[in-house]
């Protein structure tokens, strides 16, 4: 039971460290892309996407393992939680507003569209011209990976909930999986969009 619980806050307090790491290396990532820049600050500014890219993966799995908490010790510990919720991470909402959603573009997002319009490029020349655009596509296909990892680490969240909890609420009041579901948010919606015409031309 102890080691259970033990197990319960290793793992949730492993994430936030993880998350902490994350949202700094894309403010740094987004803190290289905004002009006046020269190529090697687009260089770095990869560098970093390339790393938070790794470090969403490496989130993924944490949510995974936890998968492994028997039931029955969890549900005995729960109770103790009271309205405790990793909706409370004060890393995670940093990390929202960096990668932004299909309504709202995120900052990163933001310093990329003016890192290309400062380097003589519109976002959508971008994606047309693919390798040739040279850095600026490799950070474009950055920025979806990382959006597609961000996904994947949401939709192990909502697996793992749905598999701990089935339908009951959250800690956090929140009518649990539900709530989830709705919130599990593709970034970076203008670049998937762009893509997808390059196939069709
Ligand atoms: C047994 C394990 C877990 C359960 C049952 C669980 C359950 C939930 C639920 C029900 C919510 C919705 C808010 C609420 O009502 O509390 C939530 C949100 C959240 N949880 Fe978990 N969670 C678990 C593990 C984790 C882990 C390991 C992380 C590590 C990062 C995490 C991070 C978050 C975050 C960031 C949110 C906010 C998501 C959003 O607002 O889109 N959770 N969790």
């Amino acid at each position: 039971m102890v080691l259970a619980e033990q197990f319960f806050i290793i793992t949730h307090q492993s994430c936030e460290l993880w998350l902490k790491q994350l949202g700094a290396d894309l403010d740094a990532a987004a803190e290289a892309l905004v002009p006046p820049g020269d190529p090697h600050d687009l260089e770095l500014g990869l560098e970093f996407l390339l790393r938070s890219c790794e470090l969403l993966k490496v989130l993924k799995e944490q949510v995974l393992v936890l998968e492994k908490l028997p039931l029955r010790y969890f549900a005995d510990f729960r109770p103790r939680l009271d309205t405790a919720s990793g909706a409370q991470s004060a890393q995670f909402r940093r990390l929202t507003v960096l990668l932004g959603n299909e309504h709202h573009p995120g900052s990163l997002y933001e310093a990329f569209a003016a890192a290309t319009e400062y380097h003589g490029l519109s976002v959508d020349e971008v994606c047309r011209r693919g390798v040739e655009a040279g850095v600026l596509h490799r950070l474009a296909e950055a920025l979806v990976d990382m959006g597609n990892g961000y996904w994947h680490w949401k939709v192990a969240h909502l697996a793992l909930v749905s598999k701990m909890v089935g339908e009951q609420g959250g800690t956090g009041r929140s009518s649990g999986v539900d709530f989830l579901a709705r919130r599990v948010t593709r970034p970076f919606p203008e670049l998937r969009r762009l893509r997808g015409k390059v196939h069709h031309s």
